[in-house]
This record gives C-alpha cells, structure tokens and sequence, in this order.
C-alpha cells in the first residue's frame, strides 16, 4: 500500500490498484497551494465531513476524473450530487460495505460537520477501511473519545492510522497518542497541522512525545510517498 500526503488531512491511498483520495483541500492551503490537482488521478474521492479545509476540491478534481466514485456521509453525497457528481456512494456512521479496494467502515468522529454554504453536513465520521494489503483507520478530524476502543475490536491487524495532531479544532498530539493505544496500532501518521496559525505544532515535540510512549509520529513531507 502506497500513502502520499497533499498537505493538510489530505492523502491518496493506492492499494489494490486503485486510488482513494481522502479529504482534498490544496489550492486553498497556503502550504500545498504549488500542487498541481490537475494531475491528480482518483478512482475514489472519500469525505470524512462537510467543512472546507476537507472538501473545498472535491469539485476540480472531480472533473479531471469523472468516473470516480465519491463516498461520505450521506447529507454529503446529496450536496455534492445536485452539483453535477454523477457517482455517489452514500454512508453513515456504523455502516460497512465492500468496494473493488476493500471494505470500509464508517467510524464516529466527534467534530462538527457544515458544508461549504452552511448546509448541515449530517455527522463528522472517520473510516476504519480493510484491504488485502492490510487494515488503516484514517480519523478524520476528532476529538479523542472512548469508542475509538472499538475500532481495535472490529480489526486486530491495524497497520496504521492517520489522526489530526494540531489541537484547536482537533485532538492535539497528545490525545492522538491516546487514540493510538485506543485503536491498538503504533504508526501514526500526523495530520491537519502547520496548515494555518491554530495549529501550528512543534514536531520535534510531538514525535519525541510518540517515542516516548513507544509509538511512532510519522509526519510527511508534501507529495511524500511511502509503503506501507
Ligand atoms: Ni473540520
Ligand atoms: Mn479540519
């Protein structure tokens, strides 16, 4: 399995040949804004929830790749399909269904979640998604709390999981430690911080505070790709 990292809560997945582009926000990301989304290829576009900084591409990237199937709660699927997206795949917390890559369930996430215009967005989710290649939960924008427990009941081969680590509007780095023995999994890699002045963290910090707690904080650079 290959993760890339777009900045912000944004990473492509390929696994089982296909591509999954979680949560695009780039062109409105003072630190990501020299990618270039036209050449981004997607075969899935998934939403963890409805605010901005996690969906404000959606649409442009869409259009480079109209074929791709574009998954989220369902309030979501709705909006971006009165705007032209023609496959949808609609969800809500606690469903699983099986797609060409894998399985995905759709996890609690406890944030807030309106659209781009106001439009409620339905409830924040995460996604706990299981692969030939292996099993990832990707948090979405969380505070910690104690369901995360379940997620280490629902898969026990967690390779790694993706978490916000900037505090503010998220969890901060030392709850996502928490969330990670919560989850059962030792790689964590660091998301929706540094993007804008809230959350700006000390990394040095933050990855000294996983090793100490014998994890691991793996903050990549922008367009990094790594294997997993
Ligand atoms: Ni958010
Ligand atoms: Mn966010």
């Amino acid at each position: 399995m290959q993760v890339t990292y777009l900045g912000h809560f944004c990473f492509l997945v390929e696994v089982n040949g296909l591509k999954l582009l979680f949560d695009p926000f780039i062109s409105g990301n003072p630190l990501a804004k020299n990618i270039d989304i036209q050449k981004i290829k997607a075969d899935f576009i998934i939403l963890s929830h409805g605010h901005a900084d996690h969906c404000a591409d959606t649409l442009e990237i869409y259009k480079n790749n109209p074929n791709a199937t574009l998954i989220a709660m369902y309030e979501i699927t709705e909006w971006f399909a009165n705007q032209g997206v023609k496959n949808t795949h609609p969800m809500n917390i606690g469903g699983t269904f099986s797609f060409d890559f894998g399985s995905i369930k759709m996890v609690q996430a406890v944030h807030s979640s309106t659209l781009p215009d106001g439009k409620p967005g339905g409830s924040a989710a995460g996604f706990l998604i299981k692969t030939k290649e292996g099993d990832f939960y990707f948090a979405g924008d969380t505070a910690l709390h104690y369901d995360m427990k379940l997620i280490s009941l629902w898969s026990d081969t967690l390779k790694f999981a993706m978490m916000p680590i900037g505090d503010n509007f998220t969890m901060g780095y030392e709850d996502a430690c928490i969330a990670a023995d919560f989850v059962g999994v030792e790689k964590v890699i660091g998301a929706h911080y540094d993007s804008f002045g809230y959350i700006v963290i000390s990394h040095e910090e933050a990855k000294n505070h996983f090793k100490n707690n014998q994890k691991e904080l793996l903050l990549l650079n922008l367009e990094e790709t790594i294997n997993l």
